[in-house]
């Protein structure tokens, strides 16, 4: 699918499959289209061209049907600040048409669910920003979704909030809840995704399972090169050839390789102006940035 506003191309044509029951991620550096790609999944943004169908159906035609069985959670707050707790999800079981009995009960049920019960009666202001987005995921489980779309769930949650977060999706999951989800943390994808495509400027540039990603751009080890002030770029013209890949990122040089430890020891001995030399394993954060450059995006 393809989305154009004037002219600029905010997806350039991304093509990909959402298996049912699966957590799907949706990677890419600011501005790569992800967003976009969400509202046009929740149909809250047509596409200008190309074919995208939500659940075997339709976007163009049927989107109040895909509407009612997806759940959103939306990339900023999108909470009623002079309601509370409890009233931003009965108001939103009205968009479902349900009875006020039953979205009492599951009100109460997903308020639990994320450990918001005890502040039900608070107003939204009186929440911090983790619990606001518990609220929110919460909201987003009222109609019962089949599909839940998450648009960086965690951004700016403190680690207990996204542990807490990552917990609750995992028991969705366990539920039969197909999942897609953005996210700019590598290693949230690699906790919770099963599968995981890498966008950038719009379209799709790798996909798979984020352990098959690791092994076919990033292979087994990354040794971590601090440069000494300025050097970055020396450095890794000196390094690049004895490594499979060489990355840069401000003062640091990736080298990209299956025996960390003898490449550890053949910098050691170069005598490069570097202030420091670990060793670790590749990881998702490694693939991102071979397959979407240095630069910082807009
Ligand atoms: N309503 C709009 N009108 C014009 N341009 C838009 C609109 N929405 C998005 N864009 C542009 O489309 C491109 C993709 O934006 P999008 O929000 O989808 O990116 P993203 O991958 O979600 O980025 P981020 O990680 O920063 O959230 C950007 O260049 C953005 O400026
Ligand atoms: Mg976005």
């Amino acid at each position: 699918m393809v989305k154009r506003f004037g002219p600029v191309t905010a997806v350039g044509g991304v093509s990909f499959e959402v298996r049912p029951g699966e957590c799907y991620g949706f990677l890419g550096p600011n501005g790569a289209g992800k967003t976009t790609t969400l509202r046009m999944i929740c149909c809250t943004a047509r596409p200008t061209s190309g074919v995208l169908r939500v659940f075997g159906l339709d976007v163009r035609r049927h989107p109040r049907a895909i509407k009612g069985r997806l759940g959103v959670v939306h990339q900023g707050v999108t909470l009623d600040e002079a309601l509370t707790v409890r009233e931003n999800l009965l108001v939103y079981a009205r968009y479902f048409g349900m009875g006020a009995r039953e979205a009492r009960s599951r009100a109460e049920a997903l308020l639990a669910f994320v450990e918001l019960d005890a502040r039900a009666g608070d107003r939204v202001p009186k929440l911090s920003g983790g619990m606001q987005r518990r609220l929110m995921i919460a909201r987003a489980l009222m109609g019962d979704p089949e599909l839940l779309v998450l648009d960086e769930p965690t951004t700016g949650l403190d680690p207990q909030a996204r542990h807490a977060v990552w917990d609750r999706l995992r028991q969705l999951k366990r539920r039969g809840v197909t999942q897609l989800l953005t996210t700019h943390y590598m290693e949230e994808a690699e906790q919770l995704c099963d599968r995981v495509a890498v966008v950038d400027h719009g379209r799709v540039v790798a996909e798979g399972t984020p352990q098959e990603l690791v092994h076919r751009y990033v292979g087994r080890e990354v040794v971590e090169v601090q440069a000494a002030d300025g050097a970055a770029a020396v450095v890794a013209e000196h390094l690049a050839s004895l490594a499979d890949g060489c990355e840069v990122a401000g003062d640091r040089v990736f080298l990209h390789t299956q025996d960390g430890e003898e490449l550890v020891h053949r910098v050691r001995v170069l005598g490069l102006p570097v202030e420091g030399v670990s060793l670790r394993r590749a990881t998702l954060e490694d693939v991102f940035l071979r397959l979407t450059g240095r630069r910082l995006r807009e």
